[in-house]
């Protein structure tokens, strides 16, 4: 709460005005048309007390009943337009997604770099998509198969017989996962700096951007620094070498691609955010669901069990991993009952009519993924966690757990292989009890266990 409370106070003295003046700027070109409906609060912190004071998503979910599926707010110190409906979340991430822009605190967008992917639309946005892409596409990723096994089979091996806290302990799995995938085998020769870079980086990810010494926000900077000079030496080296890497890395150097270095840094420096803890979290999510579910780990476990057979002593490959679906089906599950990023922004790029609403330039825009995955018109009794709804395909737009469109998630199926590569040999080989208290969710900002689930992890022979 601490942390939301200090995000709350920055964010509404540095984004306030400007939202005010992005409002005034506007409304000389406003439509005739009514607002959503819904409240704002208190002048300057609107309603963002209201919103941190309990779960976010009690505040979405009594929102929703009160207005329907689209309704303002102000939060944050922005003027805010969410919405809930699977239609009205296609239009602003796919149809309509040019009136939309992506939108970040000024504090993430220095620390990951401004010309990463994130920020960006156009042709900038689509040559960086189409490289990211065609490193993470299962033709790609389906070679690594082995390599990610082998980090898989000693981090369970760290693990045995430990207190562990499952989220950083996934983080860290994760992290060695995403530089894998960016650096190719070679990674393990620069995994510990840019591990000690990118530690002290990650915690001023949401801090204030004052860049005095002693903030968190310098120290972050200057680990950023360092990581870009680390950076800097790889892509020399690999210059000099002139071999070819089918790595993301590698796709970022292609000679007639054109990317500067500082722009393959900061898209470099992005993936590692995007791919690091939100492939912890849902593995998170996925270790507490088994555990609390043992019919679906036993149904698990026998799929899996089988898979050995199959393979008979050799190592796994991509086609074992397709040939998964009640594991895949647990994946889909946790990804929509955790819904880890409960909500994503865009910005209006100018007034816009909406629903006979008008949603005025500078406003953010909130698609709230975890409402519409927690509908019960989308999904019945949608608490329950239940893998064998996805044996039917959900409904169209229903299911958005890698966004959609032309931001949606280029790692979904990278970050979908190290899950079940992983679940392939923790079921197979170990069982786990989960410690201490288990029923409240944060918010760090993914949702999560509390505590990040401390669990002890044991070979199943020695119970
Ligand atoms: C289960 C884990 C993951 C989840 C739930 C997830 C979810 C998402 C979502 C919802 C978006 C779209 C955000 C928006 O529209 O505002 C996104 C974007 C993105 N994700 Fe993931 N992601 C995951 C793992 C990964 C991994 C492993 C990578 C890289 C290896 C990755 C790389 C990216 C990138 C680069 C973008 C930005 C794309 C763009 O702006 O064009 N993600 N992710």
């Amino acid at each position: 709460m601490d942390f939301n409370f200090i995000l709350t106070i920055f964010l509404s003295f540095f984004f306030l005005p400007l939202c005010t003046l992005l409002l005034l700027t506007s409304s000389g070109r406003r439509k005739n048309l009514p607002l959503p409906p819904g409240t704002l609060g208190w002048p300057y912190i609107g309603e963002t007390l209201h919103l941190y004071s309990q779960n976010p998503n009690v505040f979405f979910a009594s929102k929703v009943k009160k207005y329907g599926s689209i309704f303002k707010t102000h939060v944050l110190g922005c003027r805010c337009v969410m919405i809930s409906s699977p239609a009205a979340a296609k239009l602003v991430l796919v149809t309509k997604s040019h009136l939309f822009k992506p939108t970040f605190p000024a504090s993430k967008e220095r620390m990951l770099g401004k010309q990463a992917i994130f920020f960006h639309q156009g042709d900038y946005h689509f040559k960086l998509r189409r490289l990211v892409l065609r490193a993470f596409a299962p033709e790609s990723v389906k070679s690594i198969v082995p390599e990610i096994d082998s980090i898989v089979v000693d981090s369970l091996r760290a693990w045995e017989n430990r207190l562990i806290n499952t989220f950083q302990e996934m983080k860290t799995f994760t992290f060695n996962v995403a530089l894998l995938s960016i650096f190719g085998k070679e990674e393990v020769l620069y995994r510990e700096d840019l591990k000690r870079c990118y530690y002290v980086l990650e915690k001023g990810y949401n801090s204030m951007p004052i860049n005095l010494p002693g903030t968190l926000f310098h120290k972050s900077m200057k680990a950023r620094k360092e990581l870009a000079q680390i950076l800097a030496k790889i892509l020399s080296l690999r210059r000099e070498n002139k071999k070819e890497h089918a790595d993301l890395l590698g796709s970022f150097m292609e000679e007639n691609e054109g990317l500067s270095d500082d722009q393959i840094a900061d898209n470099i420096i992005g993936v590692i955010f995007a791919a690091r803890d939100t492939t912890a979290s849902v593995m998170t999510w996925i270790i507490k669901y088994l555990a609390e579910n043992p019919t679906v780990l036993e149904a698990v476990t026998e799929e899996q069990e089988k898979i050995i057979r199959e393979k008979d002593d050799k190592g796994l490959t991509w086609v074992h991993t397709k040939n998964m679906p009640i594991t895949s089906r647990v994946i889909q599950e946790t990804l929509r009952v955790a819904s880890i990023l409960s909500f994503t922004f865009r910005e209006a790029v100018e007034d816009v009519e909406f629903e006979g609403y008008l949603i005025p330039k500078g406003w953010k825009v909130l698609p709230l993924f975890r409402n519409i995955h927690h509908s019960p018109e989308n999904f019945p009794d949608p608490t329950k966690f239940d893998p064998s709804r996805f044996e039917v395909a959900p409904k169209p737009n229903t299911f958005l757990p890698f966004g959609n469109g032309a931001h949606s998630c280029p790692g979904n199926e990278l970050a979908k292989l190290e899950i079940l590569v992983l679940i392939h040999h923790m079921t197979t080989k170990y069982r786990w009890s989960t410690i201490g208290p288990q029923n409240e969710i944060h918010y760090a900002p993914f949702a999560l266990p509390q505590n990040g689930l401390p669990i002890r992890l044991f070979l199943k022979n020695q119970i």
